[in-house]
């Protein structure tokens, strides 16, 4: 099986895992958490760094930073995952959806400006698959209006947007470290902020809300989110391979576009914006609707033959557990229904060796053609 996912490990990761085991610290308290919370904000341009145990607890810390009540609204792009919305949800707060573009996959600022209402007290930016949002375009217009934005980063660790870093936009933005991502901590996560008081709030957020002078007592309710030693060790070595990491991730989306590009019954990612590069997180198909099989069809038979593929995003919008919460979205969101129904992603880890992506390749034009 060509797995759709798995990470590059190895010495520098092995070495870095061994000083932990024999300094003893393995726990939140090791040097090694700080030391990559300030080389992930220095990366990308932030002041502060909170490293934490998942890229669904950055986000659950930054939106618990917002302080939501019943009746507030934070705008989110349907395309993505669900751990956007868990904490605007659990606040009672109201999560608006809004659709994705049909080609790039990701939120446009159109949208975004026409969801904006007295009520809004955040907008979620999403960067996804491998492209990202246009934060310059969507910084005016939150600036215009007095509006935070987050901006998730979990699948555009390295790339750029307007030359610069995305992540360096966001109030605050959040990261993800699972496997699956450009670089790896196992679970991890990370937030990044210029702000020292939402530093320090989400320092607290991460850590059960621990009082400085008396510990044990306690104003408000936080999470157990810390970071061990362990993970950051890794997080530090992967880091320092993260350009090499894209420049692989950047080869085989490119070789998937050259080699795909005659199947016309399947769109493939954008290889640019104006204002950015496609790095290719993952290396998404959207099946044609005339084709004679469904993308459901498509990924089981290159399952049968060996090749892993994992569905697109099932839109938040259409979510079942949204009704828990009294909220039922109004509006179809026709591009982001579209694509999760009809999209699928092919192998793109960093460990595929250049002989199972033409594998891949070759066994995906004869199951499609
Ligand atoms: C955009 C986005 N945000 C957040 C997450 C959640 O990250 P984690 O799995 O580390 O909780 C993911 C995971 O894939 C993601 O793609």
């Amino acid at each position: 099986m060509i797995p759709v996912n798995s990470p590059v490990l190895g010495e520098k990761e092995k070495s870095k895992l061994i000083e932990c085991i024999e300094t003893g610290w393995i726990s939140s308290e090791g040097p090694f958490v700080a030391e990559f919370e300030q080389k992930m904000a220095s990366r990308v341009g932030k002041k502060y760094g909170i490293a934490v145990s998942s890229g669904t607890a950055a986000l659950d810390i930054a939106i618990e930073t917002l302080k939501l009540a019943p009746g507030d609204e934070v705008i989110v792009p349907s395309f993505t995952i669900i751990s956007c919305i868990h904490q605007i949800l659990r606040c009672g707060a109201t999560p608006i959806f809004i659709d994705c573009d049909i080609n790039s996959w990701n939120m446009t600022v159109e949208d975004v400006e026409n969801a904006i209402t007295p009520f809004t007290k955040a907008i979620m930016a999403v960067h996804i698959y491998g492209l990202p949002v246009d934060m310059l375009k969507l910084s005016a217009l939150a600036e215009q209006h007095k509006i935070p934005i987050i901006e998730d980063t979990s699948q555009a660790i390295g790339l750029n947007c307007h030359s610069k870093p995305c992540g360096s936009f966001g109030a605050i933005s959040t990261f993800s470290f699972y496997p699956n991502k450009h670089i790896t901590t196992g679970e991890g996560g990370m937030l990044l902020t210029d702000c020292p008081d939402l530093a320090e709030r989400a320092k607290s957020l991460r850590n059960l809300c621990f009082q400085k002078k008396q510990r044990f007592v306690h104003e408000e309710l936080g999470w157990n989110y810390r970071m061990t030693n362990l993970q950051a060790a890794l997080g530090i070595a992967q880091l320092e391979q993260l350009d090499e990491f894209i420049i692989r991730k950047k080869q085989i989306g490119v070789f998937y576009q050259t080699e795909l590009a005659n199947l016309d019954n399947l769109q493939k990612p954008l290889k640019k914006l104006d204002y950015a590069e496609n790095i290719y997180w993952v290396f998404g198909l959207v099946v044609n609707q005339t084709n004679r099989h469904s993308a459901a069809e498509i990924m089981e038979a290159l399952g049968q033959q060996g090749i892993g593929t994992r569905p697109f995003f099932w839109p938040l919008h259409l979510q079942p557990v949204l009704k828990q919460f009294g909220i039922q979205p109004k509006n179809a969101l026709p591009n982001s229904e579209l694509i999760a129904q009809n999209g699928f992603y092919l192998p793109s880890g960093l460990s595929l060796t250049d002989e199972q992506v033409e594998d891949v390749v070759s066994i995906v034009k004869k199951v499609i053609q």
